[in-house]
């Protein structure tokens, strides 16, 4: 007679968990999800970034920003990229979307995608490993001395499925206004389960790219409303901003950081000190220990500064995803399937 099969009510349940265990690990966020399902997912959307990049390296900061922007309007599900519709306003069309771009980088790479592993990749993810890549390109030189088109700042878990919800309303609650102080910027952070750190390093992200003067210009001509001026703001670099700004331009853009706005380094840092970051909220950082003492701490610290922002960006990931057979795959990021 052959041993029968124990039935120890302890080795089921062992088995039972062990199983529960699997589907959840499988299912879960993590790096390489796509290994067997989609291998070349990181490669066709890196060489997709850097398609464009080589025509405009300014197509870096757009795309970091729309990652921030899906990751804080209802958790990072591809909303953002979500068209309006005849009964709906979506993320992209409210007001705190001034200039969001890069649309159609993401739109090239899930094309490709869908031609060679049909319905497998989430736009979501798209997002996050297009983020990945642009700050990758904007800090390659700064980080080896010589440019590679394989250096990854910070490995990006994968796994996220999309959402089909996306409002305008919802964006315009859950975005930090740049007008904000620190206590504001704290609650909202925490929010997505972020902390005061997180807020100092991912803040630094405007380290590339422009501003409207809308988004700023209060602060040098009518802080509070009484023709004055925001005190975290440096004076000679207020009256600079002017001859750049009129108070109510709603059509030009400034560079974050002058000169320098498609390299991304803790240079920014130095302009929070200074009192020369274009938004209040980036002044607001010196208000609170951990965000000052992070801010100084840092301005000279390259290598710990990136080590840190791929931590940060990876927590920012994680908000709020849909995963295993939530949601959908997108087969195209604009519209729902
Ligand atoms: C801390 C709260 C934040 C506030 C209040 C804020 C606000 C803003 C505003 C008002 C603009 C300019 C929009 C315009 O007028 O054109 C901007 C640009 C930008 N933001 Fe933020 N942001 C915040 C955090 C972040 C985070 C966490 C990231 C990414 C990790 C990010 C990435 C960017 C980038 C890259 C740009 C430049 C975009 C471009 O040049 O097209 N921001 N942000
Ligand atoms: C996918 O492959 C990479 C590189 O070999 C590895 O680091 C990662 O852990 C793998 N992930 C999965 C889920 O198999
Ligand atoms: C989404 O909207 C943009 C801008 O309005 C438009 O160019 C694009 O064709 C739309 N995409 C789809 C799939 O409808
Ligand atoms: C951003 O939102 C405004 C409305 O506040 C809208 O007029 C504009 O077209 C939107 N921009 C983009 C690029 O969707
Ligand atoms: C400043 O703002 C106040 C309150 O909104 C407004 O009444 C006043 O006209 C503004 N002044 C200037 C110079 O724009
Ligand atoms: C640089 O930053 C990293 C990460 O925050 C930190 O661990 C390290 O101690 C810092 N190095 C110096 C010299 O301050
Ligand atoms: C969103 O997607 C889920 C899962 O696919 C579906 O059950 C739900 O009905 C959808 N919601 C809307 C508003 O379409």
């Amino acid at each position: 007679m052959g041993k029968r099969l124990p039935s120890s009510p302890f080795l089921s349940l062992a088995l039972a968990f062990f199983f529960l265990f699997l589907a959840k690990s499988s299912d879960a966020l993590q790096v390489g999800f796509y290994n067997k399902t989609c291998p070349d997912v990181e490669r066709i959307v890196r060489k997709t970034v850097i398609a464009f990049y080589k025509n405009d390296a300014t197509i870096t900061a757009p795309l970091l920003r729309l990652h921030f922007h899906d990751c804080f309007v209802e958790g990072c599900d591809g909303s953002v990229l979500l068209n309006s519709t005849a009964t709906n306003r979506a993320e992209k069309d409210a007001k705190p979307n001034l200039s969001l771009d890069g649309f159609y980088v993401i739109d090239t790479a899930k094309a490709e995608l869908e031609a060679k592993c049909p319905g497998v990749v989430s736009c979501a993810d798209i997002l996050a490993l297009a983020a990945r890549d642009a700050v990758s390109l904007a800090t390659n030189l700064v980080s080896s001395g010589r440019w590679s088109k394989d250096y990854n700042m910070y490995q990006v878990e994968t796994g996220r499925r999309d959402g089909n919800v996306s409002s305008e309303s919802n964006a315009l609650n859950n975005l930090p206004s740049s007008f904000w102080g620190i206590y504001k910027l704290k609650r909202n952070f925490a929010s997505k389960g972020l902390s005061l750190k997180d807020l100092a390093v991912l803040s630094a992200a405007h380290a590339i790219g422009n501003s409207h003067c809308k988004s700023f210009a209060k602060r040098m001509y009518n802080y509070t409303g009484k023709g004055d001026m925001d005190p975290l703001m440096e004076k000679s670099y207020a009256n600079k901003l002017k001859k750049q700004c009129t108070a109510t331009d709603t059509i030009r853009v400034v560079e974050m950081v002058p000169g320098s706005s498609t390299t991304f380094d803790p240079t920014y840092f130095k302009l929070v000190i200074d009192k020369k970051a274009l938004f209040h909220s980036d002044e607001a950082l010196l208000r609170s220990q951990v965000t000052r003492d992070y801010v100084f701490s840092h301005v000279n610290n390259n290598t710990g500064f990136f080590h840190d922002f791929g931590v940060s960006m990876v927590k920012m990931g994680r908000n709020q995803v849909l995963e295993g057979q939530m949601g959908e795959i997108r087969k195209i990021c604009a519209v729902r399937n």
